[in-house]
């Protein structure tokens, strides 16, 4: 099968590093639902990118809403090839360990954690009743835990910690499969969580994420986390 018949959902799809991975995956020639809370968000994003990419309504803090989503992703397009879990919140404010804010650590997990998880059940079976899928699970070197030394940004880092956790559970549950799971950090990168600042453009944040989500038929890169396209330590 070509790139072009396949179908990739990027979560959290119509800005920052999401829009960016749209925009590079639809070059490739895959055709691209774009995810939002905001369906005029989506509608938006999608005439940036080009006839490839579909809107769809998509808020991964709901079931419901997720349900809805992959229903209509399977009338658009049969079905999602590939899933970039890209949606994230960062909510944290200076509070650090033994403080908490349970509110916050809620939300950040709902988000980043249980929503990933989320839509990663509603799309998998169909890429494992298929034999192929990727998956691609958007972390940060702020979850990896051997580079936890402060109390910094709790909330967040202990959700992408948690949802690297996910990405080796999920890699070895569908080992042998044709389904690659996969987390990719996009190393710190202007958008409306990185704000103005940061030294990386979207293009340079999105590569890994894309590169993961197009690996080739036969390629057996699962379970890794990977930074710049090379290992980072978990
Ligand atoms: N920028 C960085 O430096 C950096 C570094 C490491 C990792 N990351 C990760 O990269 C990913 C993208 O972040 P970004 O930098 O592009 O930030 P961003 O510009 O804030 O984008 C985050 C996206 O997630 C969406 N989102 C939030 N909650 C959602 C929900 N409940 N359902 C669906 N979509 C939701 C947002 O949609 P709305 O517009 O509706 O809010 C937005 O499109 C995140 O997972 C982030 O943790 C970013």
């Amino acid at each position: 099968m070509r790139h072009g018949d396949r179908t990739a959902l990027v979560t959290g799809g119509a800005s920052g590093i999401g829009l960016e991975i749209g925009r590079q995956l639809a070059d490739r020639g895959l055709r691209v639902l774009v995810g939002a809370r905001k369906r005029e968000a989506a509608e938006e994003a999608c005439r940036t990118i080009g006839p490839a990419a579909l809107p769809l309504t998509l808020d991964v803090t709901s079931a419901t809403s997720v349900d809805e989503a992959v229903r209509e992703a399977r009338d658009l397009t049969g079905g999602v090839d590939i899933l970039v879990n890209n949606a994230g919140v960062s909510l944290d404010g200076e509070l650090r360990p033994p403080y908490l804010d349970e509110e916050i650590l809620r939300a950040t997990l709902d988000t980043n954690l249980t929503g990933a998880w989320r839509v990663a059940e509603a799309v998998v079976p169909g890429m494992v009743e298929a034999g192929y899928g990727r998956v691609v699970n958007v972390t940060s070197s702020y979850g990896s835990l051997s580079l936890m030394d402060s109390g910094r940004r709790p909330a967040y880092r202990i959700s992408k910690a948690a949802l690297n956790a996910l990405t080796r559970m999920l890699a070895a549950e569908l080992a042998g499969t044709g389904v690659l799971v996969n987390a990719a950090d996009p190393g710190w990168t202007r958008s409306g969580m990185g704000g103005p600042s940061a030294p990386r453009g979207p293009e340079e944040g999105a590569d890994t994420p894309v590169w993961l989500a197009t690996l080739p038929e036969g390629d057996g890169t699962t379970g890794g986390l990977f930074a710049d396209r090379r290992p980072l330590p978990w």
